[in-house]
């Protein structure tokens, strides 16, 4: 068994664990849940050893260890698939997983047969689709997730730590990521998966322990909760009834010209053939399995990919912008669930994060001052409920979720015409998410159109007026009104278009 004590962790004056406890035994799944900055990351680094506590205990099978280090958590038994991955972007799938583990003949010689042979083996575990040799940059993000879990899975470790893995992930992936799992646990392994998807938890998770402000507030059997409890034990207060999900579907469209027209897009060589058109005022849903052209439909809108066929129309005008930055002066915005890559700037402050989008749209920043830019930063700190230290902390003192929160905040706040958004969400806990949604809603009820993409269905169908579901670079149907259900959502994404076809009420020509 393995059991974490009392832990405390202070950054200076952030206190992320306030005496906190988890245990978890051999062959359990244990989820370990709480809201953004409640400290699920900081015990996975206490037992992956790259967080020291100031106090508390740890104990494999009832004897105190020390773990200081990345090899100690190794040499214990212990492999991290972490939510900032640890994989060398410029170094080979090969030689991420097999640096200093490279199996040995037996004069000691490194065996490479042998390497490639447990390479093979488990990328097809994982169902990874990739040559060994390429560098791990070259990868998807969710494919990059993949050889992270791959990669602490091909330790054998006694205990496996799994850190928001799935927020990369798509639909087809999770499957076989919790089929690995329970191979795992059939094994004995001991598992502790952090995740603020909570339909998962209750399909692959024995217990669960939950966290808020630092602390261990309850642990007990997963079937002794219901989602209302575990809301309750994360935030402290009862779910409001009717809160998680947004009015909707109250649009009607038909008298209206569109804010974004397209027509016949085609993007070489994932997106074929694709309309889509958005109304002002309303949340439109972009749905599918990993990689049916949805990313390089919304860059192409936003000029940072080039499209060879059809029509955008935006704003009255037919538009190619040739770069974001032309995008955002014609009054889009955009917000990445790849915050690290794409949204934020993770060594300049809080405050300057939150600024930044000000100062893109160029028109605004005559007018900044420090204390206006103080107030402003601080009102959007407030409003998305972001937990920080101070504005003047660098971005990546953030938990995970915060971080994104602070990119969500940044775009809205500079109240784009047409706002972009992909995978938005992404690590943000259950109540910020609906925090996000319910600031969405308002927005476009203010006039803002929305278009959002989201690999998460509930997501899906819990914030859009319609959802176009793209399948293998086209529209394999489109979703609204009492045809927007989980079922037809499935189905869509599957490539069945079943009788909901892209034409409907005239909204689609
Ligand atoms: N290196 C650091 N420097 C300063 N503060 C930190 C550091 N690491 C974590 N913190 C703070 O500790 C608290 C707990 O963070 P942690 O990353 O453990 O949260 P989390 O529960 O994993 O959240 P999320 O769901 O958003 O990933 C947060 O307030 C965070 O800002
Ligand atoms: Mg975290």
């Amino acid at each position: 068994m393995f059991e974490l004590r009392a832990i405390e962790k202070r950054f200076d004056a952030v206190v992320a664990l306030n005496g906190a406890h988890l245990h978890v035994e051999p062959g359990e799944i244990r989820a370990l849940l709480g809201s953004n900055g409640s400290g699920k990351s900081t015990m996975i680094k206490v037992l992956a050893g790259l967080v020291n506590p100031n106090k508390g205990e740890i104990l494999i099978d009832g004897e105190p260890v020390e773990i200081h280090s990345g090899q100690d958590s190794r040499r214990l038994g212990i492999a991290t698939a972490f939510q900032d991955l640890s994989l060398v972007p410029t170094m080979s799938v090969r030689d991420n997983i097999l640096l200093g583990n490279e199996p040995c003949n037996k004069f000691g010689i490194v065996d490479r047969k042998a390497g490639d042979d447990l390479i093979d083996a488990l990328l097809a575990r994982f169902h990874i689709d990739c040559d060994p040799n390429a560098y791990v940059q070259t990868l998807t993000p969710s494919t990059q997730t993949m050889l992270e879990v791959a990669k602490a899975v091909s330790l054998k470790p006694r205990l496996l730590l799994l850190d928001e893995v799935t927020a990369a992930l798509h639909y087809d992936e999770i499957e076989v990521l919790f089929s690995v799992m329970r191979e795992l646990k059939e094994e004995g392994v001991a598992m502790i998966y952090v995740t603020h998807r909570m339909n998962e938890v209750f399909q692959v998770c024995d217990t669960t322990t939950i966290m808020r402000s630092g602390e261990t507030v309850t642990e007990g059997k997963m079937s002794d909760f219901t989602l209302d409890d575990i809301v309750y034990y994360m935030t402290g207060q009862r779910p409001e009834k009717g809160d998680g999900t947004a009015a909707h579907g109250h649009f009607h469209a038909e008298d209206k010209t569109p804010l974004l027209d397209v027509k016949n897009l085609s993007i070489f060589p994932r997106v074929r053939d694709l309309s889509l058109r958005a109304y002002q005022g309303e949340i439109i849903g972009i749905g599918g399995l990993q990689g049916q052209g949805q990313s390089e439909f919304i860059r192409a809108l936003l000029g940072a990919e080039p499209f060879q066929e059809g029509t955008i129309e935006y704003d009255g005008r037919s538009v190619a912008f040739k770069s974001p930055a032309q995008a955002v002066k014609g009054g889009m915005g955009f917000i990445s669930g790849e915050r690290n890559r794409e949204a934020m700037f993770p060594l300049r402050t809080i405050e300057e994060n939150i600024l930044a989008g000000k100062v893109a749209k160029g028109n605004l920043f005559a007018y900044m001052t420090p204390k206006s830019n103080h107030a402003f930063a601080n009102d959007a700190v407030e409003k998305y409920s972001i937990k920080i230290g101070e504005l003047g902390h660098p971005a990546s003192s953030l938990s995970g979720g915060n971080q994104q929160k602070l990119v969500v905040a940044r775009w809205i706040a500079m109240q784009p015409k047409l706002l972009l958004l992909d995978d938005p969400t992404k690590g943000v806990d259950i109540h910020s998410r609906q925090e996000i949604h319910k600031i969405l809603r308002q927005c476009a009820d203010e006039g803002m159109t929305v278009i959002i993409s989201s690999s998460e269905s509930e997501e899906l169908l819990s914030i859009s007026d319609r959802i176009y579901v793209f399948y293998e670079g086209c529209v394999s149907a489109m979703l609204s009104g009492d045809k927007k259900t989980p079922e037809m959502l499935v189905a869509a994404m599957m490539g069945m278009t079943g009788g909901s076809q892209t034409s409907e009420e005239g909204v689609q020509s």
